[in-house]
């Protein structure tokens, strides 16, 4: 059984993280998301919010597991045994930033990324697109899992 983590901001988390996260917890067994820092976001949601919204999301998932960390993943990967993370990728553009993280982390921590594609019903779909969709009253119901449709609608009345 493979250790794996899928790191990410999950501002909020979407269906597009959701999905990832469940096949991938399936192919390798043991999947940590963690919940951590993206210098270059300003998250809308706290982490506390988005830690619960995340736990919220992936409570039928037995073999998933919820972190944070503020600091490099590789220092977290590093100090808990991990080797692997997990990204999706929902098209070429997500590319080029990825493999440039991908290798950094290779390269100071030793960590692998392996890259898992979207399905392609979720590949438009973005945590900062949700959020503008809802903030001007679009329904999202379809995009994000039931527990943060109901705190996107209680933040954005
Ligand atoms: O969901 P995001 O914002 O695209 O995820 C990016 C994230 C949070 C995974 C990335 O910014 C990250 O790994 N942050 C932790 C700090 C770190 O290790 N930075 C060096 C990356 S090479």
């Amino acid at each position: 059984m493979i250790s794996a983590v899928y790191p990410g901001t999950f501002d909020p988390i979407t269906y597009g993280h959701l999905d990832v996260i469940e096949r991938a917890a399936q192919r390798l067994g043991h999947l940590i998301v963690l919940c951590t820092r993206n210098p270059s976001k300003q998250p809308l949601f706290d982490e506390a919010e988005r830690v619960e919204l995340i736990r919220a999301s992936t409570a039928h998932l037995p073999s998933v597991d919820v972190d944070t960390f503020d600091g490099l993943l590789v220092d977290w990967c590093n100090a808990r045994g991990v080797k692997v993370a997990v990204k999706g990728l929902r098209a070429v553009s997500d590319f080029e930033y990825e493999l440039q993280m991908a290798q950094m982390n290779s390269h100071i921590g030793g960590v692998e990324t392996l890259f898992m594609t979207t399905r392609p019903v979720y590949s438009f779909l973005s945590s900062s697109l949700v959020k503008e969709v809802a903030r001007y009253g679009g329904d999202v119901s379809d995009l994000v899992p039931p527990p943060v449709d109901q705190r996107l609608a209680h933040t954005f009345g």
